[in-house]
């Protein structure tokens, strides 16, 4: 029997019996969506745990069991294994990775426990071509090539597994709906039911969704917000890094980064980033190149920061950035013209993170001015130096958080002096190789040896 359905305004909840182009409440436009009527439970509701109030200090504190998925990165990102019962989206351009990772966690784990996955997008076949490039095959991992929502909610009940793979969300459907696989409705109902699934049986599943054009998983960001945990895998196609991000978790911080390396045989764990970030790294002083200790969650990152800086040929400067934040730049070239002189106005600039990293943070404003000033001046910057310090508008050079992480890890890939602000609470002087300076003008000094 087919259950009844609505559709409902994303905009304003007008609901009507048949999908509409236009909302007839708001004037908004394709905001209908697909709902059953009369659902048990609300979409995106996970309370079923049957809780009544209680007083908070009679509440237990013991933190959640975990289970490691055997590969240390994902486990950090995680905030230390996986929570049994969890619903963790992983997120990504297609082409990236995400099956291939998933397919390699089911089956390490499938060595100690079963481990189910579904594939919605490969035949059996195909999985089982992929895991044998991936690695030893264990018949603890069982496959399963199905996208009828229903008849994996009950696979998953007979099986009872402890982990599950839903790969992914987009091709899964709800046979009571009669929206089209990948639509908001479909996308939003057959996640709801995984998430009543997980927490009812103690599950834990890994749900796959592709990132759409505009950037956002499955249209309005519909199941970030049910999910316990949202990764996503990001990196550069062209690049051989994948780095693991976390952007929401029930469970734990949402700042670490985890960090892979492609090859033929699936993704390898890289444990020390700093120095592959560095490998490639021009010797003997090329101007234009300044390195930033940067901090990703609990976990030091030097990155190489590259600027090139010349003459605009006619119209219009030309400002592009990649791995760093563009408005940062526009800031720190605006800092670099007024505050320390460089007639930065009429030219191009170009800068880049190396290696297909994204760094957000303005402790790495002081490795881009640096780099920046150098490629003007034509200068190479102090080959053995590291750097950290956020730029202030008036070019003062402030403080940043973690300095004995970044400098300890500078100093154990061999550079030999690091610049930082000098309100930093660090021991400082010529012996450590630690030099600080309080405005962006000094530091240029210090940094280029002018
Ligand atoms: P895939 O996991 O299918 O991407 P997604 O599920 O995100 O769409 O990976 C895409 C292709 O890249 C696939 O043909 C396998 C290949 N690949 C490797 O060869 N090595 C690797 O380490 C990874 C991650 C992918
Ligand atoms: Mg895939």
């Amino acid at each position: 029997m087919r259950v009844k359905t609505k559709y409902l305004c994303q905009e304003c909840g007008q609901q009507s019996a048949r999908w509409l182009g236009r909302c007839p409440g708001c004037g908004s436009w394709n905001s209908l969506v697909e709902e059953p009527v009369n659902l048990r439970t609300a979409p995106g509701s996970s309370s079923v745990s049957g809780d009544v109030p209680r007083p908070v200090t009679e509440v237990p504190v013991q933190e959640e069991e975990r289970f490691s998925t055997e590969l240390g990165e994902i486990d950090r990102v995680l905030g230390g294994g996986l929570v049994p019962g969890s619903l963790v989206l992983l997120g990504g351009d297609p082409g990236i990775g995400k099956s291939t990772l998933l397919l390699q966690v089911s089956q390490l784990l499938s060595r100690r426990m079963q481990a189910l996955y579904i594939s919605g997008e490969e035949s059996m076949r195909q999985v089982r071509l992929r895991a044998d490039r991936l690695g030893e095959l264990s018949p603890g991992l069982l496959l399963l090539s199905e996208t009828d929502i229903d008849i994996i909610e009950r696979h998953l009940r007979e099986l009872g597994p402890p982990v599950a793979v839903v790969d992914s969300i987009q091709t899964m459907y709800k046979s009571d709906l009669g929206s089209a696989p990948g639509s908001v409705g479909q996308v939003r109902e057959c996640a709801a039911q995984l998430m009543r699934l997980a927490k009812t049986t103690g599950i834990s599943i890994f749900l796959v969704g592709h990132v759409t054009k505009e950037g956002v998983i499955a249209g309005p960001r519909v199941l970030e917000h049910m999910v316990d945990t949202v990764l996503y895998l990001e990196g550069d196609r062209h690049q051989f890094f994948r780095i693991l991000r976390c952007v929401k978790n029930r469970f734990g911080s949402t700042n670490e980064i985890g960090i892979f390396e492609m090859s033929g045989s699936g993704l390898i764990e890289v444990t020390n980033p700093s120095a592959l970030f560095l490998v490639q790294r021009p010797q003997g002083g090329v101007p234009g190149s300044a390195v930033a200790a940067a901090l990703e969650g609990t976990r030091p990152l030097l990155v190489e920061i590259q600027a090139l800086v010349s003459p605009t040929g006619y119209g219009v400067p030309r400002r592009m950035t990649a791995g760093v934040d563009y408005n940062r730049v526009a800031l720190i070239t605006a800092v670099l013209e007024k505050r320390v002189g460089l007639n930065l106005g009429s030219h191009d600039i170009y800068v880049n993170a190396v290696g297909g990293v994204k760094l957000d943070e303005p402790a790495v404003d002081l490795a881009i001015a640096c780099a920046l000033t150098s490629s003007f001046r034509d200068i190479p910057v102090d080959n053995g130096m590291a750097f950290a310090g956020e730029i202030g508008l008036t070019g003062e050079l402030r403080p940043v958080n973690g300095v004995e992480k970044r400098v300890k890890e500078a100093f154990k890939l061999g550079f030999s002096s690091f610049l930082l602000s000098g309100q930093s609470a660090l021991d400082h002087n010529a012996e450590t190789g630690i030099l600080t300076a309080d405005t962006l003008a000094g530091a240029l000094e210090l940094a280029l040896r002018v």
